[in-house]
């Protein structure tokens, strides 16, 4: 089950950043945050996915966890470094107990492709052999990344290895990787904020928004 970023969406979007604005007109920017006015500052071209649904979406995906996993041990692995803010914010929306590790990869690639030939840089420090595996990524493009992920931590013989994306991408379709659970399924674009970076930067975005191209050209 996922949600996708569809009209509605959108309309709700749009009307918080308007609020936003209204806010910072009227002079209750104090109350933002500053790295909140970079999302009206040009940098990015809209808001796709606000605060307050991330927030939303994190525990409905975290009362299915809480069924799926009822009586079981879940580790949840978090790919670093997108998928800080959602495992921050996931594994605390849970009802059961879970434990936490960390993996680092970088993929090798053209460009902001990636090519699906990865290299671990941090491995995780829990054998997984008999556990039950939660991958938890931030964004899943071509999938190339993930097909890696999954065949590697197969060959550690969890007792289960299911995944969690918050983002999905259209090209995620041509992957054969099932993923369980989706946050939203959203256009072919670049977006940064909730833990998805440019340049390092942008991380700390409370919502999602689109990439201006005048930022990356
Ligand atoms: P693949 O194509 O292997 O790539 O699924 C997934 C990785 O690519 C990065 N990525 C993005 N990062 N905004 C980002 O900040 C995006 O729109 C985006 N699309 C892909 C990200 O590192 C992800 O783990
Ligand atoms: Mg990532």
């Amino acid at each position: 089950m996922s949600a996708t970023v569809g009209p509605a969406a959108l309309q709700l979007a749009a009307a918080c950043q308007s609020s936003i604005e209204r806010a910072t007109m009227t002079g209750g920017c104090g109350r933002l945050r500053p790295v909140e006015a970079t999302q009206l500052s040009g940098e990015l071209t809209r808001v796709l996915v606000t605060k307050d649904q991330l927030a939303a979406r994190i525990a409905e995906l975290a009362a299915e966890i809480d069924r799926d996993y009822a009586g079981k041990e879940l580790l949840l692995v978090g790919v670093l470094n997108g998928a800080v803010m959602v495992m921050a914010d996931l594994s605390r929306a849970l009802s059961i107990h879970c434990q936490m590790d960390w993996m680092a990869v970088s993929s090798y690639g053209s460009g902001s492709k990636s090519s699906g030939v990865v290299r671990i840089l941090k491995d995780l420090s829990t054998d997984v052999t008999g556990m039950h595996v939660l991958l938890v990524e931030d964004i899943i493009d071509t999938g190339l990344t993930l097909s890696y992920l999954v065949t590697n931590l197969r060959y550690r013989r969890p007792a289960s290895l299911k995944v969690l994306t918050v983002f999905r991408k259209p090209e995620a379709a041509r992957n054969p990787v099932e993923i369980a659970y989706v946050g939203f399924d959203i256009p072919n674009e670049f977006v940064v904020g909730y833990g998805l970076d440019y340049d390092g930067l942008y991380r700390n975005l409370t919502s999602v928004g689109a990439l201006s191209p005048s930022v990356y050209g």
